[in-house]
């Protein structure tokens, strides 16, 4: 069967299925950016629908927490579209490109604005099925994708993208997202960042040089040391990103209770008034007071 009738026919199974009465109890008092008798060959794309248009129980987490990282973005992403006719956001460490695939088809469906998307992940595996998906959800006109790595993205992008975002790419990829956003000048730049053990690492090491400061304490710690690690990574490339002439605000996008990693960095570019010296000192200050451990983002950017 072709995709085209394939969609037809699912659409209409869908739409059968998701009376009014089992939408109001998926939704269950929350509005829906995708309500599955609407969406349904995107959800279906995504694995977040059944073959018979059901959504099983574990992949209504999933359906809740891509809508809910829309509205986040919400009003940095309207603030884009006001500007911009067509976006290019590029998804670094795109993984099976939930978020944007979503934001692809509400480019399309919702706001009537070209969203176009590059992908990109370092598991071709990976990539070849973001491919095959955007078929199925007929959004492959609007995505394209890359198997690399996100620190030699910039060689692989036609054009400078309006926004750079990335959702829990592995430890220094966050840093890379970062980098790229910055160095290609990207209006905003939203990242959620996972496992950031570069502190940790320095910090071990200096442990095992039996290294002495007031930190050593934290450093000879393993559980302590990756969790701070984590946090303070987290302040720092805030600091960073800041330094180098964002707006930048950290926020929690999930409670605690389903993840921990569940910090989303947002940055939005600041005109042309240029950096802020004194996010740099600080950040400097902070590095020299937890041992003289930084990131390698401080040198790229
Ligand atoms: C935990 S998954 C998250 C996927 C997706 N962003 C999401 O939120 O569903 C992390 C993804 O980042 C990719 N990744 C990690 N480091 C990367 C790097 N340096 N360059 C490109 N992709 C990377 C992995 O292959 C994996 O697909």
């Amino acid at each position: 069967m072709s995709t085209a009738r394939w969609a037809t026919a699912f659409s209409a199974r869908a739409r059968d299925h998701w009376t009014p009465a089992r939408t109001a109890a998926l939704a269950d008092g929350k509005a829906l950016l995708v309500p599955p008798a609407e969406g349904a060959t995107l959800l279906r794309a995504l694995g977040l629908l059944h073959r018979d248009a059901s959504m099983p129980a574990p992949q209504v987490r999933k359906y809740f927490q891509i809508q809910h990282m829309v509205t986040l973005l919400g009003p940095a992403l309207a603030a884009l579209r006001a500007r911009h006719s067509r976006l290019v956001l590029v998804d670094a460490g795109c993984g099976r490109s939930y978020l944007s695939m979503l934001l692809a088809w509400c480019g399309r469906h919702r706001w009537d604005q070209v969203i176009e998307i590059v992908g990109i992940d370092r598991n071709p595996a990976l990539i070849d099925d973001c491919r095959r998906r955007a078929a199925l959800a007929g959004l492959d006109d609007v995505m394209t994708f890359i198997a690399g790595t996100v620190e030699d993205a910039g060689a692989h992008l036609a054009a400078a993208p309006h926004g750079v975002l990335s959702l829990h790419a592995c430890d220094t990829a966050t840093c890379d997202a970062l980098a790229l956003g910055v160095r290609l000048g990207a209006e905003l730049i939203a990242v959620a960042p996972c496992c950031q053990a570069e502190l940790a690492r320095g910090w071990a090491a200096k442990a095992e040089a039996g290294d002495a400061g007031a930190f050593a304490p934290v450093w000879r710690a393993p559980h302590v040391r990756r969790e701070l690690g984590a946090e303070l990574t987290d302040v720092m490339r805030a600091l960073l990103v800041r330094a180098a002439g964002y707006d930048v605000a950290a926020i929690e996008f999930v409670p605690s209770a389903h993840t921990r990693k569940n910090t989303l960095i947002r940055a939005l570019r600041q005109g042309e008034a240029g950096g802020d010296p004194a996010a740099r000192a600080e950040y400097e200050a902070l590095v020299a007071a937890t041992g003289g451990v930084g990131l390698a983002l401080a040198d790229r950017l």
